[in-house]
């Protein structure tokens, strides 16, 4: 098979990014983590980028005149390495044109809630106060809007009797780590196709 590159955008802890370098070292992810972009230079996420040894394109937003000055640097990278595929994995900006043009149906978010539910920030938090019985999380293509694209993938998770965010933010993450590299894998076997708003996986 050719090779699968693939470029991580993350801005915090970075737990789904070390889901993915594992699932890479234990030779159960047959892809090339070629970049990390991360918007926050004090990230976690940094850290693990070093220790895995994977190449990071870090920045300050605010150095930037607009968002399209950044995500024309971060397209060069993109392309300088032949990624296939963007994987948003707790990266907290919207995207333009600028990355939305060139990789469409070649990006994907991950989002802690069964989207459309809870879409935005405090997604964990929002399920619990709301009162769901049920929250979860998906996988979906990114299309500019606020996580708005095609779904690809969902897992549910219950919400227990006195849950707090905190309780349920461990099992979310656990579904987190779990879906995104299937995803991943999916993508880099070429089971997923588009359609619309309608996503197929051949399983
Ligand atoms: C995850 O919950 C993801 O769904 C959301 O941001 C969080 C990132 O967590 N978009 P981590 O940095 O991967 O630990």
């Amino acid at each position: 098979m050719q090779p699968y590159r693939i470029a991580i955008f993350a801005s915090g802890s970075g737990s789904n990014f070390q889901a993915i370098v594992d699932q890479v070292q234990k030779g159960k992810l047959d892809v090339s983590i070629e970049l990390l972009v991360c918007d926050r230079p004090k990230a976690y996420v940094v850290e693990r980028a070093k220790e895995a040894k994977v190449p990071m394109f870090v920045f300050s937003p605010k150095e930037y005149e607009s968002r399209e000055a950044y995500e024309a640097l971060i397209l060069k990278e993109l392309v300088e390495r032949q990624v296939d595929l963007i994987v948003m994995a707790g990266y907290m900006r919207i995207i333009t044109d600028v990355l939305v043009g060139p990789y469409f149906g070649r990006m994907i978010n991950i989002h802690p809630s069964l989207l459309p539910s809870f879409p935005g920030v405090r997604a964990i938090e929002q399920a619990v106060e709301y009162g769901v019985k049920q929250t979860g999380v998906t996988v979906h293509f990114v299309d500019g809007g606020l996580d708005s694209g095609p779904i690809i993938a969902q897992r549910a998770v219950e919400i227990h009797e006195h849950e707090t965010a905190e309780s349920l933010a461990e099992r979310i993450h656990a579904a987190e780590h779990v879906l995104l590299p299937q995803v991943i894998r999916w993508l880099r076997e070429d089971r997923v196709s588009l359609d619309g708003r309608r996503v197929g996986v051949r399983l």
